[in-house]
């Protein structure tokens, strides 16, 4: 088991955790009753066995799967749900599911009775990988992603990598893409090994690969530093945005057929593009991020659907635009980001991403 270390809390990562997760859960965030948080296909996979360990004191709450359920209404259901249960003060809540669960039952309990513990059970490769991580907790609404939230720092987190058996290949590979990602923005070693494992870990069975291991540590270790040297994201967490200005704004386009993940990883080839056509990245560095995502299977471009003016319409909402520009978090090479003395994010010329989306227009 790995054990990585943050302000407030530790990221546990490894086999056969969830087998003795309540009492971790216990250590971490003692209370007189938990209250577990999944979606209806997390809770007969991973949920009821949770609820069990517990021994009467926890209950579950279960939402329908997916992005379209992250959002305000949901919070109000679960809120409610909670106060007719009876839940109080000495509540600990546990986030039992991907990314949309660890963000919604993290804003959950960033606001119920002012906010009460929360322990982060994730169960997919982006959340053990990336959500999980950092604290960051909120809801989608009409206007973009993300947009309504609050920081709020889990008591602990628990990976278990026995669960990512049963993802499916597609969430699988979504979650390929915040690796991709992290050996971007900070790890050129990392970023090759990646490229060189991933016929195995898109392979049938890849989830359980040899590699996986090393994949999730290492990934969780970098997501961990950033988050350390920066836990409000005044700057140089903001390079966990790469890929994001345009991803988010792709993923809303899609209305979240797409999923986050795939997103990004168009959003990091369009992204890197720019930062070379900017002159910000060293030459071939998109070719190098093209490839990586090509490889994980993951696509490389616009759906032919998809109306780039939208995309670029929601990218003015995205919360890194400042006075009205939207701002970008670019890589200046494979393993380093650009613009430490600009506060990590620099703007981009509007005709610049326009003439990339939708040449010609
Ligand atoms: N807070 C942050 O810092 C942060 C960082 C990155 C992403 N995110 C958010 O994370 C979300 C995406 O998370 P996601 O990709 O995990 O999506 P998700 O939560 O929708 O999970 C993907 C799917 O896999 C299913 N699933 C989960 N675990 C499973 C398992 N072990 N076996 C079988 N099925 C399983 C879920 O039911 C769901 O259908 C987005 O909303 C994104 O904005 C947040
Ligand atoms: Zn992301």
């Amino acid at each position: 088991m790995s054990r990585t270390e943050l302000p407030g809390y530790a990221v546990s990562a490894g086999h056969g955790l969830l087998a003795q997760a309540a009492a971790l859960i216990e250590s971490a965030a003692p209370a007189h009753r938990f209250a577990v948080i999944t979606d209806d296909i997390v809770r007969p996979l991973y949920g009821e066995e949770l609820a069990r360990q517990f021994g009467g004191r926890a209950s579950l709450f279960s939402i329908p799967a997916g992005e379209l359920h992250k959002t305000r209404e949901r919070w109000i259901s679960l809120t409610d749900a909670l106060l007719d249960a009876g839940f109080a003060r000495d509540t600990t809540i546990v986030a039992l599911g991907g990314g949309v669960i660890g963000d919604l039952a993290g804003f959950v309990a960033a606001t119920f009775m002012r906010g009460v513990p929360i322990v982060q059970i994730p169960t997919t490769l982006l959340a053990m990988i990336d959500a999980s991580i950092g604290g960051k907790t909120g809801v989608d609404v009409t206007a973009g992603k993300n947009l309504v939230g609050a920081f709020h720092r889990p008591a602990a987190v628990i990976a278990d990598l026995d669960v990512l058996k049963t993802l499916p290949p597609r969430h699988w590979r979504a979650g390929l893409a915040e690796a991709i990602k992290h050996g971007v923005i900070s790890d050129a070693m990392y970023f090759e090994w990646i490229v060189a494992s991933l016929p195995e870990l898109t392979a049938t069975g890849g989830s359980t690969s040899p590699h996986v291991t090393a994949l999730v540590t290492r990934s969780i270790a970098i997501k961990a530093a950033v988050v350390r040297a920066d836990e409000t994201e005044r700057g140089r967490r903001q390079v966990l945005n790469f890929g994001h200005t345009l991803g988010h704004a792709i993923e809303a386009a899609s209305g979240y057929s797409l999923l986050h993940g795939e997103a990004i990883a168009i959003g990091m080839v369009l992204e890197s593009e720019l930062a070379e056509r900017a002159g910000v990245a060293e030459s071939g560095t998109a070719d190098r991020v093209r490839h990586a995502v090509d490889r994980a299977k993951l696509p490389v471009a616009l759906p032919d659907a998809m109306d780039p003016g939208e995309v670029l319409r929601l990218t003015v909402g995205d919360k890194k635009a400042r006075g009205g520009v939207t701002r970008y978090a670019l890589p200046a090479c494979i393993g380093a980001m650009a613009a430490e003395a600009e506060g990590w994010t620099l703007p981009l010329d509007d005709a610049l991403v326009r003439e990339r989306l939708a040449p010609g227009t």
